[in-house]
């Protein structure tokens, strides 16, 4: 790939030996003088990386770094400080810088982190693409789900919406229920006409009867004008029945009648009216166990159930919950005006564990109060509600994944990667430097600066107890 760098240094003689040295790499080089024309050329053109000096006269390079990561925070921003000002890299790499050189610049290793945060932007840009890929493929009108068990359920409904049959939604409340009745009807050729949406549990047997059928002017108190019912609303399209459950007997056979024989009958009048009407019910009960009690017609039951779709409860599929979360990160900080990038690996890990006796409406509720909580550009643990975080424990492999380096200075950080790495490789320069990703002669470097040697690494090594950081 052949990219556009930004070179920011008050320091014109260094920046024209880099422009010299830097003569060898295929990327395009332009440079600026001070703080505030980087952030102009940043705003004005898609440079593909910033390196950038941080003590400079003007605006110095931390307040050029963070407003260049406010108009572009996928931009790479390599920082060159002088070795008596370490601290300030530390802190422009909390700030979101990529790397930080130390003066005067190793060559090789100057070129190598140009090369590195190069791919790096390119595995950002490829990231982007697949997550929009993603997001394209494994939802189906918005239901997000990459799970065996939801791509099982989505396929039958995939299949199942352009047919006109009836459709019998099972699961926990708030699995998706209604999502999966929305996405059946706007997949099937009755989209351009109404989806009716009824909640049969809010309604006593005569309002929801004249609800769904209509009655006649008079036919009983209150019934001051005459009304079409919902059936009638949703000709030609769909009718979603929610909570099918919770229906009275009475109505049960009514319902009956209205899909075998498809007409209805409104409250206060014999005259029977046709309708073409797709059915479509959802039930957090188990409706077999209804039937078995007698609370549930079988016959009607057997008329609902053609198709049954069976939403499994979210702690059946946590492998959905990562992109669920991020899906709803997106969707409510789009509404907050808050500029939120993501989570940490802490409370993304405790969402995963948490089992969510809500599901999928819980999760996204959580998120919501997360994002109006959050003080930072990540939601963190803390921001998370105690039902969460209560039983939450981190697992092994994530302890050790994040106790070694949190407050830590980048030097220390440096040294355990080395060390680590040299362990790996039994003490093997080449190999580890192929690892790290820099040359022998910057390892070489390294490993003087931490007064470390390499004989030490062998099979059976040492480990230095101050960096004992995993076990
Ligand atoms: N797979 C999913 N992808 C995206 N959003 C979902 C998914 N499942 C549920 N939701 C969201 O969660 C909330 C609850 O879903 P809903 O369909 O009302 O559940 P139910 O009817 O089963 O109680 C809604 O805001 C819905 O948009
Ligand atoms: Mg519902």
């Amino acid at each position: 790939m052949k990219g556009k760098i930004l070179i920011v240094d008050d320091d014109t003689a260094h920046l024209s030996m880099l422009q010299t040295v830097l003569k060898s790499i295929p990327h395009l080089i332009e440079c600026v003088t001070d703080g505030e024309d980087a952030i102009r050329a940043a705003r004005e053109k898609p440079y593909d990386l910033i390196l950038m000096d941080v003590r400079m006269t003007n605006i110095d390079g931390m307040e050029a770094l963070q407003k260049i990561k406010e108009l572009n925070p996928s931009i790479p921003i390599i920082i060159m400080t002088a070795y008596s000002t370490v601290d300030k890299a530390v802190e422009a790499m909390k700030l979101g810088a990529y790397d930080y050189l130390t003066k005067p610049l190793n060559l090789d290793e100057l070129k190598i982190t140009i090369e590195r945060a190069m791919k790096h932007l390119q595995l950002f840009v490829e990231n982007a693409r697949l997550k929009e890929k993603i997001s394209s493929e494994l939802s189906f009108l918005g239901i997000i789900g990459s799970s065996p068990s939801m791509k099982e359920v989505i396929d039958i409904a995939k299949i199942a919406a352009p047919t006109g049959a009836t459709i019998l939604i099972t699961g926990e409340s708030g699995t998706g229920k209604e999502l999966f009745a929305k996405a059946i009807h706007n997949n099937s050729n009755r989209r351009k006409k109404r989806l009716v949406s009824v909640n049969c549990a809010a309604l006593n047997e005569t309002l929801l009867e004249s609800e769904l059928f209509g009655h006649e002017k008079g036919s009983f108190t209150g019934a001051d004008k005459q009304r079409r019912g919902l059936f009638l609303s949703a000709d030609q399209g769909t009718i979603f029945l929610d909570e099918i459950g919770e229906i009275p007997m009475l109505m049960q056979v009514k319902l009956l009648r209205a899909i075998q024989e498809r007409e209805i009958q409104r409250v206060g009048s014999d005259k029977t009216i046709k309708v073409d009407v797709r059915i479509v019910v959802a039930t957090n009960k188990n409706l077999e166990d209804e039937v078995k009690k007698g609370n549930f017609r079988e016959d009607l039951f057997y008329r609902l159930n053609v198709i049954n779709i069976r939403v499994p409860p979210l702690r059946e599929r946590k492998e959905d919950i990562p992109l669920l979360a991020q899906n709803f990160l997106t969707k409510h900080t789009r509404e907050n005006r808050k500029n939120l990038k993501g989570f940490t690996p802490m409370a993304m890990d405790a969402l995963t564990k948490y089992q969510w006796p809500g599901n999928v409406r819980e999760l996204e509720n959580t998120i919501e109060r997360a994002i109006i909580l959050s003080m930072g550009q990540y939601i963190s643990e803390k921001d998370l509600p105690t039902t969460v975080m209560k039983k939450y424990q981190p697992g092994d492999s994530f302890q050790k994944q994040i106790s070694g380096i949190g407050g830590k200075s980048l030097d220390e950080v440096e040294s355990i990667a080395i060390i680590e790495t040299l362990e790996q490789t039994g003490g093997n320069k080449t190999e580890a430097a192929k690892i790290l990703n820099i040359t022998r002669t910057t390892l070489n470097n390294k490993l003087k600066k931490y007064r470390l040697n390499t004989l030490e690494f062998s099979k059976h090594s040492y480990r230095p107890s101050k960096h004992n950081v995993s076990q």
